[in-house]
C-alpha cells in the first residue's frame, strides 16, 4: 500500500502540471518549437507561452521526471511524437474502455481535460468534506465550483463539438435529421454554455432553438457567442430558468428535448429515486424529467446524453478499468454534490446508471426507452423517448 499512496501523490502532482501546461498553453508552445532533432531550453518554451523561464522550468522538470515530456542531458526538452497526435486507434472510434488510447498534449482529449478539470471540481474540497459528515451541508451549489461554466465549456468542446452534427444528430433518427432541416422547435435542458444548442442553430437555420439554464453565469456565457459567420442568431435563444419548473406556455411545444450531462445533475430528475433510495415520495410536485414529458409534443423526442455506466460499480469496474475510478471521482466531487444540495434531493450522481436512469424515465411517462451507443462521445450513452 506505501507504494501504492506514492504512485497516488505523485500522480497528483502530474496531473496538475498537466492542468497548468494546458490552461497556460505549455504543450502546444513546446510542439511549436521542438522535436527530438531540436529540443527546447525552457527559456524558450516559455518566452513563446508568454510565461516566466524559473517557473517553465520547474514545471518542465516535473513533467521530465514524470516521463510526460523528454529531457536529454544538457536540460532541453520536447515531447515525444507518439504523444503529439491522436493515436490511430481513438481515430477510427475505440470502445468506450479504449479511450486511453488518446495520446495527444496538443489535442483537446477527454483525459486531457479531465486533468485540467480537477483543479475546478477540487476547488471546494473543504466544503465537501464537511458534506459527508452527518450533521454537515446537503450538497454544494454550482457557484462554490468558481470556473465551472468556463472549464464545462471547454469539456463540451472537447468532447462534442466535431460529432454533434454529423454523428449525434443522425443517431437520434426518428425522421428528426430531416424535420431540422425543413424547421422544428427545439430545446436543450440545462445547456450550461451552449455549445450543443449553438452548433445545431448554426447548422439548422429553419429550426427554432431555447436554451435553458438554472444558473444567470452559464446563460452570460452562452449568450456571447454569435454564429460561425460572426452574425447574430436569429434562432436561438437562451432563458434562465429550473428544469423542474418550467414556463407553463411551454406545454406540448418542442418537437425535440435535448439533456447534454445534465439529467443526472439535477436534484430531482424525477421522484422514483426518492422511492427506491429512502423511500419518501411526494408525487404532486413536477420535476424535470415529468416537466420535459409536458412541454415536448405528443410526437415529439427526447435525447439524454448522459454519463454512461451499469448501475454497479462492479460490472462498471470489468468494463471500464482503471477510468471506472475517474467516472465515480468526478460523479463524488462534482455530480453528486450538486445533485444532493436539499433535503428531498435524489442524489443521483453521474453514474446512475442505464438501470436507474431508465427507470426513472418509465416512471416519468415514457414507457420505451431506447439506448443508443455513442463511442463518439467518451463514457457516454445516449437515451431516446417518445411522449
Ligand atoms: C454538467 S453541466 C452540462 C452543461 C451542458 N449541457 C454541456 O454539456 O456543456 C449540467 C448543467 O445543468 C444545469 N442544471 C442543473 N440543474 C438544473 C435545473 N434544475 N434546471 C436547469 N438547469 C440545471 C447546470 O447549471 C449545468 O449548466
Amino acid at each position: 500500500m506505501q507504494d501504492r499512496l506514492t504512485d497516488l501523490a505523485v500522480g497528483n502532482v502530474l496531473s496538475n502540471a498537466v492542468n497548468i501546461g494546458n490552461r497556460l498553453n505549455l504543450f502546444k508552445a513546446i510542439a511549436d518549437i521542438s522535436d527530438e532533432q531540436n529540443p527546447a531550453l525552457p527559456e524558450r518554451i516559455a518566452e513563446t507561452a508568454g510565461c516566466k523561464e524559473r517557473y517553465v522550468r520547474e514545471w518542465c522538470n516535473t513533467l521530465a521526471c514524470g516521463h510526460i515530456l523528454e529531457v536529454n542531458e544538457k536540460e532541453e526538452f520536447w515531447i515525444a511524437k507518439e504523444n503529439l497526435e491522436v493515436s490511430y486507434f481513438s481515430r477510427v472510434r475505440p470502445p468506450i474502455p479504449n479511450i486511453l488510447t488518446f495520446q495527444a498534449l496538443t489535442t483537446d482529449n477527454f483525459p486531457l481535460i479531465f486533468n485540467t478539470m480537477l483543479s475546478t471540481v477540487l476547488k471546494p474540497i473543504d466544503i465537501l468534506i464537511e458534506c459527508f459528515k452527518k450533521e454537515g451541508p446537503y450538497g454544494l451549489d454550482y457557484s462554490v465550483y468558481s470556473d465551472f461554466e468556463e472549464m464545462q465549456q471547454k469539456f463540451a468542446k472537447a468532447t462534442s463539438e466535431k460529432h454533434v452534427i454529423p454523428s449525434l444528430v443522425p443517431a437520434i433518427g426518428h425522421g428528426i435529421p430531416e424535420r431540422l432541416v425543413s424547421g422544428i422547435r427545439v430545446l436543450d435542458v440545462g445547456c450550461g454554455g451552449g455549445l450543443h444548442v449553438r452548433l445545431l442553430a448554426d447548422h439548422f437555420p429553419n429550426s427554432v432553438f431555447v436554451g435553458l439554464d438554472i444558473t444567470e453565469k452559464a446563460i452570460e456565457q452562452a449568450k456571447l457567442h454569435k454564429k460561425s459567420d460572426g452574425s447574430d442568431f436569429k434562432n436561438l435563444e437562451f432563458v434562465v430558468g429550473d428544469a423542474g419548473n418550467m414556463p407553463k406556455d411551454w406545454m406540448d411545444s418542442f418537437d425535440l428535448v435535448l439533456l447534454f450531462g445534465s439529467c443526472h445533475d439535477q436534484m430531482r430528475p424525477d421522484l422514483v429515486f426518492l422511492i427506491l433510495i429512502v423511500n419518501q415520495c411526494n408525487f404532486n410536485k413536477f420535476q424535470c424529467l415529468l416537466e420535459v414529458h409536458r412541454v415536448v409534443k405528443p410526437d415529439g423526442i427526447v435525447a439524454v446524453t448522459d454519463v454512461d455506466g451499469s448501475s454497479n460499480v462492479h460490472t462498471d469496474r470489468e468494463t471500464y478499468g482503471k477510468m471506472a475510478a475517474m467516472k465515480y471521482g468526478g460523479s463524488m466531487l462534482h455530480c453528486l454534490p450538486v445533485g444532493s444540495n436539499s433535503p428531498d434531493a435524489l442524489c443521483c450522481g453521474s453514474m446512475w446508471g442505464r438501470k436507474r436512469a431508465v427507470a426513472l424515465m418509465n416512471k416519468c411517462g415514457f414507457d420505451d426507452v431506447e439506448i443508443i451507443p455513442t463511442d463518439y462521445f467518451p463514457g457516454s450513452v445516449l437515451y431516446l423517448m417518445k411522449k
